[in-house]
């Protein structure tokens, strides 16, 4: 049974749980699971009013707000709960941790199409990040707390930052950093305006050289217009 699954995955991943009895009882991110999994029922039965009362009841108990039609997977552990909003076309795949504070929101109100983030199985999301659009989050991969993720994520990727970047794929570290400086690929303002700078300073660099071979030019012509003639006296 899903549920019973849900608890026992929390009882297996929190370190600080005792038993599936107490998760199944005390664990306000498994009950937001329960209120969910009813509302979802109901939304997938076009019983849309009555779906959203039920999630909002389970707001108003667990402070976790997921939309009815948000699809979610098995294992679901949300730790500590309050706080996490998940959208309407959101879909987490199975085996996953959320801690409080996270949204999987969108980034426009455009209707009928999907506006929520694909998160792939066995993902991580830290405390306070914000998964925002249409964006799509492969398996095993980890979200730092307060990360800002506007973009897909590959599988096995560490992300961290505002806006998130990849640090780490399968736990190697990212070395390029000129290519993280490449402002074509960035929606950072700071690093588009490092970009921007370093341009200038190269620019610059070209500007002094070309002045240096003009003066040095200028220096030769002058001395040998100034050395006396050769006329052969003494
Ligand atoms: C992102 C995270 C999963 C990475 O863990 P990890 O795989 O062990 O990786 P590391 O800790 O080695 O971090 C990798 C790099 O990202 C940086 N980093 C880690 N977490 C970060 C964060 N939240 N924000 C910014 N940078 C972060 C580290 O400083 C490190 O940088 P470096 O390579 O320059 O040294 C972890 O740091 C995290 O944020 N987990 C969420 C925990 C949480 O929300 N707990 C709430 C409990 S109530």
């Amino acid at each position: 049974m899903s549920l019973l699954y849900d608890a026992r995955q929390i009882a297996k991943r929190d370190p600080a749980a005792r038993s599936v009895v107490g998760v199944i009882f005390l664990y306000s991110g498994f009950h937001a699971i329960v209120y969910h999994r009813v509302s979802h029922f109901f939304y997938r039965h076009k019983l849309l009013s009555v779906a959203r009362w039920v999630s909002q009841v389970g707001r108003h108990k667990t402070g976790v707000e997921i939309h009815p039609g948000a699809k979610i997977g098995k294992g679901l552990f949300i730790d500590h709960g309050m706080g996490i909003v998940i959208g309407e076309t959101a879909v987490i795949g199975d085996n996953c941790t959320i801690y409080h504070g996270v949204t999987l929101g969108g980034r426009g109100h455009s209707r009928g199409q999907r506006r929520h983030p694909v998160i792939g199985d066995n993902v991580l999301v830290g405390a306070g990040a914000k998964l925002l659009g249409p964006i799509t989050v492969g398996n095993d991969v980890s979200i730092g707390a307060n990360a800002v993720v506007l973009h897909d994520i590959p599988d096995y990727a560490t992300v961290v930052g505002v806006p998130g970047k990849v640090v780490r794929i399968d736990g190697k570290p990212m070395t390029s950093h000129a290519v993280e400086l490449d402002h074509s690929l960035s929606d950072d303002p700071l690093e588009t305006e490092m970009q921007q700078l370093v341009n200038t300073v190269n620019s610059l660099q070209g500007t002094i050289m070309d002045l240096k071979q003009q003066i040095n030019d200028l220096h030769k012509e002058r001395t040998s217009d100034n050395e006396e003639p050769d006329d052969g006296r003494c």
